[in-house]
């Protein structure tokens, strides 16, 4: 318990003296042989509106979302404002698209912050709604879709051509993992884990510098 304690206090210490230094973080493929791509969000102009126009950014969700908000001022207020579902949308114990799931991969020195994981969850069940283009990764890309305090939401692909799934399933994915990977540390709820299926791509929930 004492380690746990010490690794879910010290990773955040080492990813703030990266910070520190370089400023801005470029974030590197959490796995070997693979390659970061920028996730893009077509997003709706107004959220309200199934039949407003759409803009593309990049980023994870939360700079994606800061970039509307900045464009069109009340756009994040507007957009949380219309999520609708608060459950997973596919069954998660039963998912018969996994392949396997590993939890705390890194044994435990990775570990993210539940919270900042649900916060990526909570949009990608607003996003997954329908419409928001669905994600396309390139051939072992893997995309950073959402990040905030240390803790990541990733998605690779591990196919030799672009795949694309859907924002439900990642959002949905993210969930499980965040569920079933769940440590506490006497302080705060941590997670990490990875889902693969069987179609050759993976999510991945970690501690990550933002
Ligand atoms: C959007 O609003 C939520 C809820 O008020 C807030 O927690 C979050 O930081 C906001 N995101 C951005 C990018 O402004
Ligand atoms: C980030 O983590 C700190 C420490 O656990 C917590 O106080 C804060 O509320 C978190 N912020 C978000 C957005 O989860």
């Amino acid at each position: 318990m004492l380690s746990k304690v010490f690794c879910a206090i010290a990773a955040p210490v080492v990813l703030f003296a990266q910070l520190a230094h370089g400023g801005l973080v470029t974030p590197t493929a959490p796995f070997k042989g693979y390659t970061v791509f920028d996730v893009e969000w077509q997003l709706p102009i107004d959220p309200k509106n199934a039949a407003s126009k759409s803009v593309t950014v990049t980023g994870t969700i939360q700079e994606a979302v800061a970039k509307m908000d900045a464009a069109y001022p009340g756009w994040n207020e507007t957009f949380l404002s219309t999520i609708s579902r608060n459950q997973p949308g596919t069954s998660l114990s039963d998912n018969p698209k996994r392949d396997h799931y590993v939890c705390n991969p890194d044994d435990g020195e990775k570990d993210a912050l539940y919270r900042g994981i649900a916060e990526g969850i909570t949009y990608l069940r607003r996003i997954g709604d329908g419409d928001v283009s669905p994600p396309q990764n390139n051939p072992h890309g893997c995309g950073r879709i959402s990040c905030t305090n240390y803790s990541g939401i990733w998605w690779c692909n591990n196919n030799n051509f672009e795949k694309q799934v859907t924002w439900q399933e990642i959002g949905d994915s993210a969930y499980f993992l965040a569920y079933q990977c769940g440590i506490w540390n006497d302080i705060t709820w941590l997670t990490a884990g990875e889902e693969f299926f069987k179609d050759k791509w993976s999510v991945y929930v970690t501690a990550t510098a933002c």
